[in-house]
């Protein structure tokens, strides 16, 4: 297993809008996260653009394409470029999502949420042991926003997730705004959702703005980040103290100042909160 020096504080999602800026300013910030399969399998100048953040800041990577929850066999040659890149850029963590993507070789673009059932638990948990094993690390594993459930489930999103990190002994990335998003759109209590969680293996949180779309709530990733789910971060620091946390904006993405800005709240909270942790 390949071992890093740990990150903290406050880290944003690096997009191809910043690239330039954040070259030429160097801000302080003190890691970033990079989707890393929209660098796989590209040479020249998007390589370019990794090769050079990863010598101005640690890094991590997050990732969509291991479809760990899907019935396909695991997708090698995907794995080969991501291990690829761990080897060469070395970054803190690795993250990608308790979902499905795609069945047969056809993919959406959509993370689809896991029938919460002890089958489909083993199922996955088993992929992430292979996939971790593949790649020499550990991945963190996040909790998806969803919009539909299954009727065969048997056990809550809550205990699906931290039973499968068990299984699998793999990491977590809690994201906040997910975490309010679901509940909002399933009706069921995000606090009692965090009470579940397994403190000892959330090594990173997320917080992204969602859509109020009336009667439901959509994960955009498209705005600032909404009062309730600053509340439900306050009090996911209470609960488990201070983690790596990141600021995710992917679309209408604004200048890096703003980023900058939702990065200092969370400092805040970061800073105020982690005193209360048990
Ligand atoms: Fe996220």
């Amino acid at each position: 297993m390949i071992t890093r020096d740990p990150i903290s504080g406050v880290g944003i999602g690096l997009r191809a809008e910043h690239y330039e800026y954040v070259k030429r300013e160097r801000p302080s910030i003190p890691w970033f996260e990079v989707l890393i399969d929209n660098y796989l399998g590209h040479g020249g100048q998007i390589q370019r653009h990794l090769q050079d953040f990863s010598e101005l800041y640690p890094l991590t990577f997050h990732g969509v394409g291991m479809s760990l929850g899907s019935c396909d066999p695991l997708n090698k040659t995907y794995l080969d470029l991501l291990k690829q890149a761990i080897q060469t850029y070395q970054p803190v963590l690795v993250s990608d999502h308790l979902c499905w993507t795609g069945f047969q070789h056809e993919y959406v673009h959509d993370l689809l949420p896991m029938p919460y059932t002890e089958e489909a638990a083993h199922h996955v948990a088993d992929r992430i042991k292979q996939a971790q094993d593949y790649l020499g690390t550990q991945i963190l594993l996040e909790n998806v926003s969803s919009y539909m459930q299954y009727q065969i489930s048997d056990m809550s999103e809550a205990e699906f997730v931290a039973y499968v990190c068990v299984l699998a002994d793999c990491h977590l990335l809690l994201d906040i705004n997910n975490i309010y998003v679901s509940a909002f759109n399933h009706r069921f209590d995000a606090n009692e959702y965090l009470s579940l969680m397994p403190t000892d293996r959330i090594q990173e949180f997320h917080l992204a703005g969602y859509e109020d779309q009336d009667d439901h709530l959509l994960d955009t990733h498209g705005q600032a980040i909404h009062p309730p789910v600053w509340e439900l971060f306050k009090d996911a620091i209470k609960r488990f103290g201070a983690r790596p946390t990141l600021i995710e904006w992917d679309n209408n993405v604004p200048e890096f100042s703003v980023l900058q800005q939702e990065a200092g709240k969370a400092e805040l909270i970061l800073d105020q909160e982690q005193h209360y942790a048990a």
